[in-house]
């Protein structure tokens, strides 16, 4: 399957790699990319040759440094709402899949790029890597599910922090919070991302499964708290704040917030 924003590779080991391809907007995810893992990640569930999948970014950089900022002047509220919600619903098919999904962060993974680690079943980090969810100082909120899946990883009181902050951690600290599962070096990290799915793929595979969707099962109260979340990721986009944010970002100088 070739696809306009993604490279998919699948092994004869089962394990497909998706690799998130537009390392000069440093994998920014745009409606392609979106468009692509909905249907990459439909393919890989139905593909019976498929057993585990690595979802990592182009370039030596970064995994997924966000939504594209881009985007986001054309936005008003209901837009935004709209636009929070397809992100959602993408990420929620790769939190659904039925085999093991381990983001490789090999770099910034920062906002909506947090988010898709998040959304994966395990991640592992290279020493390099940067995550955190700087939406804030856009005068914007996480949109695509991090306001529920980040507390739910690493504890209320650190998921506010970051959220709050829009601070960076770095991997040790990622280690440290369990936000990441792992930490390698930056040249074996595919290698050893690779390991450790193989960890899992040589358990019975059914059982994995149901044990997957088991954890699922502990978040039965999230699809209120996704529309919560997307409802006020809409509410931002009606302030000034949210067109100083995103035109400081793109003209590359400091907001100056109000406020309103
Ligand atoms: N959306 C759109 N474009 C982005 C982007 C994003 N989230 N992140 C990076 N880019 C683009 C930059 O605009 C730049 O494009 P250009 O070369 O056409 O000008 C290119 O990717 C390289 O990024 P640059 O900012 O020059 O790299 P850097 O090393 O100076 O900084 C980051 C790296 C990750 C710290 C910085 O790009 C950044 O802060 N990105 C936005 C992160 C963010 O706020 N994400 C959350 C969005 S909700």
């Amino acid at each position: 399957m070739v696809f306009e924003t993604l490279l998919l590779e699948t092994g004869d080991d089962g394990v497909a790699v998706v690799t998130v391809n537009r390392p000069d907007k440093l994998n920014a995810l745009n409606a392609s990319v979106l468009d692509d893992l909905d249907a990459c990640f439909a393919a890989l569930e139905e593909d019976d040759a498929v057993r585990g999948v690595l979802l990592t970014g182009a370039g030596g950089k970064s995994f997924v440094a966000g939504a594209d900022i881009a985007q986001f002047t054309a936005l008003d509220s209901p837009a935004a709402t709209a636009f929070a919600l397809r992100g959602q619903k993408v990420f929620d098919r790769i939190e659904r899949c039925r085999k093991p999904v381990i983001a490789v962060i090999n770099g910034f993974a920062l906002g909506g790029g947090c988010e898709l680690a998040l959304a994966c079943h395990l991640r592992v980090a290279s020493s390099s890597a940067r995550m955190g969810q700087p939406e804030v100082g856009l005068g914007l909120i996480p949109g695509y599910g991090g306001t529920q899946r980040l507390p739910r990883i690493v504890g209320r009181g650190i998921a506010t922090e970051m959220i709050l902050t829009g601070g960076q951690v770095t991997a040790e600290r990622a280690f440290a919070i369990g936000l990441v599962n792992r930490v390698f070096e930056p040249d074996d990290l595919m290698a050893e991302a690779r390991a450790f799915l193989g960890t899992i793929l040589r358990q019975a595979p059914v059982a994995v499964a149901l044990s997957m969707e088991a954890i699922r099962a502990s978040d039965l109260l999230q699809p209120e708290g996704m529309a919560r979340e997307a409802a006020l990721f809409g509410e931002a986009f009606a302030t000034e704040d949210v067109r100083e944010g995103v035109g400081a970002f793109l003209e590359r100088r400091k907001p100056a917030f109000k406020g309103r």
